[in-house]
C-alpha cells in the first residue's frame, strides 16, 4: 500500500484528479470504478473543470459505481445514481449507457447483483477503482464483518452508517436500511485502487488501516491483500499517527 500525503482536502482532490487524468490519457477507454460520498466530490469537480478547459473526453470510458441504496429510484435526490448524474455524468461527455450503478429498485435483487458482476466481467474488469472509507472502515457499503470473499450483494446498513449518512437526508428515518454493494472480493479485483481520506473524522479509521493486520472486522484492511493500492490522505486524517507510525508507511 503506497501512501501519498496531501496537505488538505483541496490538495488530496488535486492529487487524485491528476492521477486519474493520467490514467485516462494512457487508456481512453478505461473502466473506472467510482464512489459517492463527500470525499470524491471535489475530485469530480476537478474532472469536470478539466473536461471543459482541456477537452478530455469520456466518450469511450465505462464506469461502475460501488453501491446504491435499496428502495430509492435513480431520480430520488438521495440515490447514488442521482448523485453521480449531478456531480459528474451530466457535466462530461460520457454516454449515460456507459455508466453503471446497481438498481436499488430491482424486483429481484439477487439477480441484479449477479447481473452487475457479469457486466463488470464483460467489460474486462475495473482498471482503477476510487474508494472512500467509512468511519467504521467500510468500503463501498461493506460493513464490518463482511467476508473478504464477498461479491456484489445486499447488506443491512449499520446504525452508525445510517446516522453518518443522515446528513444528506431530511431525517434519519428516511435513510434506507439496506444497500446493494460490490463485494470486497469484487473491489479487490480492480487492477488499481485509489483510496481517498480527508479530515479528522477519518483519523481513527486511517490509523487502524495503516497499523492493524487484515481483519474482516475492519473491511478496508482487505486492501492490504492487494498489490496496487494508493492511499491519498490529508494531514488531518493522518492526525492519529505519531512519528514512529509514519515511518512504517510506504510514503511516495
Ligand atoms: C458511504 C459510501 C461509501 C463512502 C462512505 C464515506 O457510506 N457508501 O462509499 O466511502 O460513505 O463517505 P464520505 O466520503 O462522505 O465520508
Amino acid at each position: 500500500m503506497k501512501v501519498l500525503i496531501a496537505k488538505n482536502y483541496e490538495d488530496m482532490s488535486g492529487k487524485a484528479s491528476e492521477h486519474i487524468l493520467n490514467r485516462i490519457k494512457a487508456k481512453p477507454n478505461i473502466v473506472l470504478g467510482l464512489a459517492t460520498g463527500s470525499t470524491p466530490t471535489r475530485l469530480y469537480q476537478n474532472l469536470i473543470k478539466d473536461h471543459k478547459e482541456n477537452g478530455t473526453s469520456y466518450r469511450q470510458i465505462i464506469t461502475f459505481n460501488l453501491d446504491e441504496y435499496v428502495g430509492l429510484s435513480g431520480d430520488h435526490p438521495n440515490s447514488y445514481r442521482y448523485f453521480m448524474d449531478h456531480e459528474l455524468f451530466n457535466h462530461i461527455d460520457i454516454p449515460k449507457e456507459n455508466t453503471h450503478i446497481p438498481n436499488g429498485l430491482a424486483e429481484n435483487i439477487e439477480e441484479e447483483c449477479h447481473k452487475y458482476e457479469a457486466l463488470i466481467k464483460k467489460h474486462g474488469g475495473i482498471d482503477v477503482q476510487i474508494l472512500g472509507i467509512g468511519q467504521n472502515g467500510h468500503i463501498g457499503f461493506n460493513e464490518p464483518g463482511t467476508p473478504f470473499s464477498s461479491r456484489t450483494h445486499v447488506i443491512q446498513l449499520e446504525e452508525s452508517t445510517r446516522v453518518a449518512n443522515s446528513r444528506f437526508f431530511r431525517s434519519l428515518s428516511e435513510v434506507p436500511t439496506h444497500a446493494i454493494t460490490m463485494g470486497i472480493e469484487t473491489i479487490l479485483e480492480a487492477k488499481e485502487i485509489i483510496l481517498l481520506a480527508s479530515g479528522k473524522a477519518k483519523a481513527e479509521a486511517m490509523k487502524r488501516l495503516f497499523l492493524e493486520e487484515p481483519t474482516e472486522e475492519f473491511p478496508a484492511s482487505a486492501l492490504k491483500n492487494h498489490a496496487n493500492v494508493l492511499v491519498i490522505v490529508d494531514e488531518e486524517a493522518l492526525g492519529d499517527l505519531d512519528e514512529k507510525d509514519l515511518q512504517k508507511l510506504n510514503l511516495i
